[in-house]
């Protein structure tokens, strides 16, 4: 028996208390959608890139690693990240398998990028990447006249003959996806003649904003039915200087927590304001969040702002589908409000959470329950039943190398009577490295568990 288990603890690695007072002011992470575009379009840039604020995570290590596998030259230092780019077209064929962890980003966006080179290169990944769907993004890049051969037809590992002579697409996305979307245009970065993607529902549109930003023409045409983006190939990146904002997704961590504390107001600094990402604020106000934005201002074609948040008592929402795009990586956060609002909170149209690090409805519906939440899942769509009044709490959270449901698990102990314990702490430096103390610096209870070496 160990230590833990005699003090009558679950082995959890992690375990949130309850808290109350959260107070601060904090910067938070590089957002991690924009880091991995900006080493992807710096390496492909002629010239020297300056890039600042980038995520230091071991998502975004797994672009970089591939980046200098295919031939760019990434200086990382603690503040700064220098990137000699080698020019659309350049691209070099990689020695060793690529290895992109736990990035699904990272592993589609780079795969649109090998398509229209004449390379050959394999792509792994950890347990969680490896049952991801692939054909999602395969079936579209097969156009530009590349082979794949995936295990299973669908997953990692791949290998991929890139095309000697791409030949553009024009594709229809069936999905609102912004990896699926940005393979496709990245494809279409070292292809002759016009590559166009027509989505109906908004995805993020980094890719395109950058794009324009590092001096690249985009054509995007908005209309009633959706929005058409079309790039014409072999253009030149000119290289950049870009300071990174923080990441709306890692806000929620502590904006949600500073909601849902009693006594609290948390300044989150510094955090990136874009219409196909802010689902989450819009819910969390339509729930009667105390939210102010502040310091609104412009950073590299991008929106930034101060998000300030004071404790509140929220009440349940209905989201509808049509919404989940600008919101998807939010959905295990803005559950842990729902879990301690007045009312039954519905979040409709969730099919694309089941695709993600792990399947993330379930795992949703899995954390709340195992800590007395009432959730049930009915199709595809979320039920959660707020209790105002506390949550029993208790449960040790399996993470399944899933980050967001870690932070999601923890965030909720906060406002728990009993502890709430995680499995895995390691997961969370996927997007949020320093989590833990920068949540503690807040006035967070967050311990990490030591565990004894016979346990
Ligand atoms: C991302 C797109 C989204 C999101 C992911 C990051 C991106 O995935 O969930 O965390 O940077 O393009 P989908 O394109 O699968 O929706």
């Amino acid at each position: 028996m160990n230590q833990n288990q005699k003090n009558n603890k679950p082995d959890g690695r992690v375990m949130a208390m309850q808290s109350q007072g959260l107070f601060g002011e904090i910067n938070i992470p590089g957002d991690k959608s924009i880091s991995h575009r900006c080493v992807i379009l710096s390496s492909l840039a002629v010239g020297e890139s300056k890039i600042t604020g980038i995520l230091n995570s071991s998502d975004i290590s797994c672009t970089i690693n591939a980046m200098r596998s295919l031939g760019s030259d990434i200086h990382l230092q603690p503040d700064m990240c220098t990137i000699n780019g080698i020019g659309i077209g350049s691209l070099a064929e990689p020695e060793k398998p690529l290895d992109f962890g736990n990035s699904g980003t990272a592993a589609r966006l780079i795969m649109g990028l090998v398509t229209s080179h004449p390379i050959s290169s394999v792509f792994i990944g950890d347990e969680s990447l490896s049952k991801r769907p692939m054909r999602r993004v395969v079936d579209p890049l097969l156009g530009f006249g590349a082979e794949f051969d995936l295990r299973d037809s669908e997953f990692l590992p791949v290998t991929i003959k890139g095309s000697n002579l791409p030949i553009p697409i024009s594709y229809d996305m069936p999905i609102p996806s912004a990896q699926v979307k940005s393979a496709i245009l990245f494809a279409g970065l070292n292809t002759p003649g016009v590559t166009s993607i027509f989505e109906k529902q908004k995805t993020r549109d980094h890719t395109e904003k950058l794009l324009d930003f590092y001096g690249y023409n985009v054509d995007i045409k908005e209309s009633a039915e959706g929005t058409k983006i079309s790039i014409v190939g072999q253009q030149e990146l000119r290289p950049v200087n870009i300071n990174i904002p923080g990441d709306p997704s890692s806000a929620a961590y502590p904006a949600i927590a500073g909601l849902v504390c009693k006594n609290s107001n948390v300044t989150i600094k510094n955090v990136l304001d874009n219409p196909t990402r802010d689902g989450l604020y819009k819910s969390l106000i339509e729930m009667g969040a105390n939210i102010e934005f502040l310091n609104e201002r412009s950073n590299a074609g991008e929106k930034v702002h101060d998000i300030l948040v004071k404790s509140s008592s929220l009440k349940a929402i209905e989201i509808c589908a049509k919404r989940a795009p600008s919101m998807i990586d939010d959905y295990p956060a803005l559950a842990v409000a729902a879990s301690v609002a007045e009312g039954i909170s519905i979040f409709r149209g969730l099919s694309e959470l089941r695709v993600k690090e792990s399947d993330r409805l379930a795992g949703i519906k899995y954390f709340l329950e195992i800590n007395g939440v009432e959730a049930s899942i009915s199709n595809d769509d979320l039920i959660i039943k707020g209790n105002p009044s506390g949550i029993k709490g208790g449960g040790l959270v399996k993470t399944s190398l899933d980050h967001r449901i870690a932070m999601s698990s923890l965030i909720l102990g906060l406002v728990s009577d009993n502890p709430v314990y995680i499995d895995d702490s390691e997961t969370i430096n996927t997007s949020f490295p320093g989590f833990i103390d920068l949540m503690n610096k807040l006035g967070a209870r967050l311990e990490i568990l030591e565990l004894d070496s016979d346990s």
